[in-house]
């Protein structure tokens, strides 16, 4: 189930370092490699003998450490998939949060830009302190995963929360970060992002601040799920993830022409894209010379896409987003109905961390019956996972029907 995925897997200084042997047994035995990261606390509690064994490979202590060649910590971080750490102490937790890289393991996090499961395990008391209740707090809202602690009898004496959680459930949430989801195995899905250009002359346009990562993240997604992806791109500075067919743009009008030719040949649209609702009603030849104060500009509607393609849409599944800076919940309704869509994505571009530019957005997801679903601020990879899981849904739906 883990063939292929590289777990960087690391161990601080609890009791329940032990446990981390067996962790990376069933991470070996799923097919996984395994580069274990120990803390030099964690070396009190087991050897990095066993570890080292039992992985296969290497065990990193530390940053300066003789055996490890500079900058381990930076092509580690390039290398693996997913990065746990259990058991993660108050002390590594507290790193984390507060951005202190003061050894491997706290040096390896902050260069990391792939999932971090963390397991906590300490004494009741100290888990129940407010600064570990703070710091959790603030890895939670960076989307660390944490795995909570069980509750039970603990080493130090005594019963409570605290303890490291089973084996099994830590394995469990791990393939559940990386195992590959074939829900859309056989799909072909067509998706739009970035913004569009409209031009005033030869080098003046109007556009907007969409940098593309919505649904550059939603075609990455719905790639890992087994579609055959084709994204068309207005400009961004982003590169197209692997292995899907990649269309670049750059008017509305550019944008038009490229859905309606491969839009018969998918299942599904998802229109990302901010598409531009208006372009000057003539280019100008050349580069208009300033001549006077004024530039008098008249402008004209473009073509609606989602509405062009709702008239030949058969059983394809039509997604279209709202960028809306009030009445969120009502304009995207009605844009639902007016371009005749099976879901909308209506995100509040008026709040800070939403929509436009940034790595997080706000979504609200809204089908043809009226169903409203809110979601709360998530990275832009969650929010696509949390679209094509309700799309998933709409395909058995259609299916079963
Ligand atoms: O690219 P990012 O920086 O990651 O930002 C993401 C985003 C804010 C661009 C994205 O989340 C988003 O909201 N995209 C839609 C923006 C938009 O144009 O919204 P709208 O409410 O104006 O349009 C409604 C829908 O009609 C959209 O799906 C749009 O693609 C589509 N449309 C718009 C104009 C047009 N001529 N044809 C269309 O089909």
């Amino acid at each position: 189930m883990l063939a292929g995925k590289h777990i960087a897997l690391g161990v601080s200084g609890s009791i329940a370092a032990y446990k981390a042997a067996l962790i990376v047994r069933e991470l070996k035995k799923l097919g996984a490699q395994v580069t274990v990261v120990m803390t030099r606390h964690a070396k009190e509690f087991i050897t990095p003998l066993t570890l080292e064994v039992l992985s296969g490979e290497p065990v990193l202590l530390d940053t300066f450490g003789q055996q490890l060649p500079r900058l381990q910590h930076i092509s580690l971080a390039e290398q693996a998939d997913l990065l746990l750490v259990a058991p993660a102490t108050a002390n590594i937790i507290g790193k984390f949060a507060q951005g202190i890289a003061d050894d491997f393991l706290s040096t390896l996090y902050l260069a990391l830009k792939i999932p971090v499961l963390v397991a906590p395990a300490m004494n009741k008391n100290m888990w129940a302190h407010p600064a570990v209740q703070d710091n959790i707090k603030i890895l939670k809202e960076r989307w660390v995963d944490i795995i909570a602690p069980g509750v039970g009898e603990l080493a130090c004496g005594g019963e409570g929360a605290g303890r490291l959680t089973e084996v099994s459930m830590i394995v469990e949430r791990v393939i559940k970060h990386l195992a590959a989801k074939a829900g859309l195995a056989g799909k072909k899905i067509l998706v739009t992002a970035g913004p569009t250009r409209e031009y005033i002359d030869q080098l003046r346009f109007i556009s907007n601040p969409s940098s593309g990562k919505m649904g550059y993240a939603l075609a990455g997604e719905a790639q890992k799920r087994g579609a055959e992806v084709t994204l068309i791109s207005g400009p961004a500075s982003l590169s197209p993830p692997d292995g899907v067919r990649f269309i670049e743009i750059d008017t509305a009008y550019g944008m038009y022409q490229a859905v309606s030719k491969y839009f018969k040949a998918h299942d599904a649209l998802i229109m990302a894209a901010a598409v531009a609702d208006y372009t000057p009603a003539k280019q100008i030849k050349g580069k208009f010379k300033k001549s006077s104060q004024e530039l008098p500009l008249s402008l004209v509607s473009t073509t609606d896409i989602l509405t062009q393609v709702s008239h030949k849409k058969g059983d394809r599944l039509l997604i279209g987003f709202a960028a809306e800076v009030e009445d969120i919940i009502k304009n995207a309704k009605q844009k639902l109905k007016q371009k005749k869509l099976d879901l909308i994505v209506a995100n509040d571009v008026s709040r800070p961390g939403v929509g436009f530019e940034v790595d997080t957005n706000a979504i609200t997801i809204i089908d043809k019956a009226g169903v409203v679903e809110e979601h709360p601020l998530m990275s832009k990879q969650k929010a696509a996972q949390v679209i094509l899981d309700k799309m998933e849904c709409l395909c058995e739906q259609e299916h079963a029907g």
